[in-house]
């Protein structure tokens, strides 16, 4: 469980990132969703115990962030945005030397490399330089870093941003093995309905909702979408569509006027909440 007091970030050059967010989260998939800019890899940053919060403070599992920083490390696995392995070390030598840096022992770290390798389906690459693995597979490799781990928690940070559709398919299983409790932050919706039971949506540094996906269905007031192709003024433009959401009653109305109406789902959540749509 995670828990943010007033948690505060503004950096030396003034800008802020995170405006004093209180929360907790508990599900063993949490996704944090939220445009560029929202303030995703600074929560992550500080949690992780990267960064120091300007106010506020935050316990993993009771742990504080900022006075017990060596038990959260040891127990806590954060793969950064934009994570790279290094090219010329293979899968297996890569979870070796790093389960070897969080301190098992040569024999365990062995064990728990093939073990991770298997379950992922990166056995068959394991002596590959990772410069010759795809996108997928190199992103699948931190996942195994933290499953060989055995990490309570586990923090990814966009870990599919930049990934083609299969490829991001085979990340998400490999998320799907972690029996850890994991935080992940991503700007796809389809991401955090498939990997997660809670979400959090965030934008300029606030939290503007949190719940589980049925709590953010059932909490959206106007079950309808209703499209138009001309501008109507007050409706949300996306694109070249002009949106607006109804109650179930009045949606007969609208297409009769020859609108187009639509049940509501989790991608209305993002245009109601102010998160950008991938296009
Ligand atoms: N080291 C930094 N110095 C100054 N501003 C930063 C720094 N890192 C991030 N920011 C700013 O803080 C805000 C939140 O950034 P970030 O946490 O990276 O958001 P996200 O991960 O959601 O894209 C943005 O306005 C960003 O430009
Ligand atoms: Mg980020």
């Amino acid at each position: 469980m995670i828990e943010l007091q007033e948690l505060e970030k503004v950096y030396k050059n003034g800008q802020v990132a995170l405006r004093g967010i209180s929360a907790s989260f508990k599900g063993r998939v949490t996704s944090i969703i939220g445009r560029n800019g929202a303030g995703k890899t600074t929560l992550m940053r500080i949690l992780s115990t990267q960064l120091i919060p300007t106010s506020g403070s935050a316990t993993i599992n009771g742990m504080d962030i900022l006075h017990e920083q060596d038990r959260i490390r040891k127990n806590l696995v954060s793969i950064p945005q934009e994570g790279r392995p290094i090219g010329l070390l293979t899968p297996f030598e890569h979870l070796k030397i790093y389960l070897a840096a969080r301190g098992m022992s040569f024999q365990g770290a062995t064990e728990a490399s093939q073990y991770a390798l298997k379950k992922l389906e990166l056995w068959e690459f394991r002596n590959s330089p990772t410069d010759t693995l795809s996108g997928g597979m190199k992103r699948k490799l931190f996942v195994a870093m933290a499953i060989a781990s055995g990490a309570e928690t586990v923090f990814l940070d966009e870990p599919t941003t930049g990934l083609d559709p299969v490829s991001r398919l085979e990340v998400w299983s490999s998320i799907k093995e972690l029996s850890s409790e994991v935080l992940l932050t991503t700007h796809y919706m389809e991401e955090a309905m498939a990997l997660s039971d809670d979400i959090v949506f965030i934008d300029n540094g606030m939290i503007i909702k949190k719940g589980t996906i049925n709590e953010l269905l059932m909490d959206f007031d106007g079950k309808i979408r209703v499209e138009s192709t001309q501008p109507v003024s007050g409706w949300t433009r996306i694109g070249n569509t002009y949106i607006s959401y109804v109650d179930t009653d009045s949606a007969s109305a609208y297409v009769r006027k020859g609108y187009s109406v639509k049940q509501v789902t989790l991608e209305d959540l993002f245009v109601r909440y102010g998160v950008q749509i991938e296009s």
